[in-house]
């Protein structure tokens, strides 16, 4: 069995995580900021124990405060994972950490390989690409794990806030000029840990999503379906209608192709995983 640490343990991704590797067996010590805060270099250095695999899911997340909050962004997405990394290299262990489709423009329009150039727009993109290249230069073994649109359906993420919303109102207006890969939490969850027991060496990147695409309008009157509301009631209008701070990619697809070469297990299209999401 493996000894896995878990930063940012509390949050949407890390409390999967630690549901999933515990009951596989493994032994999991998982803290949330409160026990761990990943900027203090002193208290991550006394955490990682040598022989591990650290998965780091701490990050801010709060895409729009980022905008005007650059510092903290910076220190927990950076800086946080530099010590990290840093500390797994001087013990011997292996580092996981947790990225983003937001390190790319998202301008595309067929899915972004590992290897496409990255270019954020937002604070929060910049901060997290700032974070990858910091782990992979820091002589750990790690891999850099980008994910997009992932959701549990409790909450307030995308998917739950539908489910609130169709018992509000009769129509709801949702965005369909941005799209991406939907993603549930568990089955990233699974495929994080199945990448945990592999011996990875040297600094790899991989994308991780559930298949398919859709735009958040498609995803939408899927939850409206799979709850057995008229999915008519959901609206499509354009991003221009829904102006926020920190701008949203347009297209933000995923390749999974390093993740099938790497002989990993593909996660399933993201239709069936909102099925079971929701049932
Ligand atoms: N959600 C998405 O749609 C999405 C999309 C692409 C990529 N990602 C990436 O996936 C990863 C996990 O995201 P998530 O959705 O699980 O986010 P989340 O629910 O916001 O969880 C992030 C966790 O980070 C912890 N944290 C914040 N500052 C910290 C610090 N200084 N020290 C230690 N822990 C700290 C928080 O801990 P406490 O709760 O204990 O305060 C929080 O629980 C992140 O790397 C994120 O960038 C997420």
């Amino acid at each position: 069995m493996t000894n896995i640490l878990l930063t940012g343990a509390r949050g949407q991704l890390g409390t999967r995580i630690d549901a999933l590797a515990t009951s596989a067996g493994h032994t999991v010590t998982a803290v949330g900021s409160r026990e761990l805060d990943i900027t203090d270099s002193r208290a991550v250095d006394d955490f990682v124990s040598p022989d591990s695999v650290l998965i780091n899911c701490a990050a801010y997340t709060a895409v729009d405060a980022a905008e005007t909050d650059q510092e903290a962004a910076r220190a927990v997405n950076e800086i946080g994972p530099l010590n990290l990394a840093r500390a797994c290299a001087r013990a011997g262990s292996r580092l996981i950490h947790v990225s983003t489709d937001y390190v790319f423009p998202g301008d595309a329009s067929t899915p972004y390989d590992v290897d496409a150039p990255t270019g954020p727009a937002t604070v929060y993109g910049r901060t997290k690409l700032d974070g990858e290249i910091a782990v992979r230069e820091s002589g750990a073994d790690v891999a850099v794990v980008r994910t997009a649109w992932v959701y549990s359906g409790v909450g307030t993420d995308f998917v739950a806030t539908m489910r609130r919303l169709e018992a509000e109102r009769e129509f709801v207006n949702v965005v369909d000029d941005q799209i991406g890969s939907p993603t549930y939490s568990v089955d990233l969850a699974g495929g994080i840990v199945e990448l945990a027991l592999r011996d990875f060496t040297g600094a790899s990147t991989f994308h991780l999503t559930n298949g398919g695409q859709a735009s958040w309008y498609e995803l939408a009157r899927a939850v409206f379906e799979e709850i057995g509301a008229d999915p008519a009631r959901v609206r499509p209008c354009s991003s221009a209608d829904f102006v926020r701070p920190a701008p949203r990619p347009a297209y933000s697809v995923l390749s999974e192709r390093a993740w099938v070469t790497a002989g990993m297990t593909p996660l399933r299209p993201w239709r069936e995983a909102l099925h079971a999401a929701l049932a």
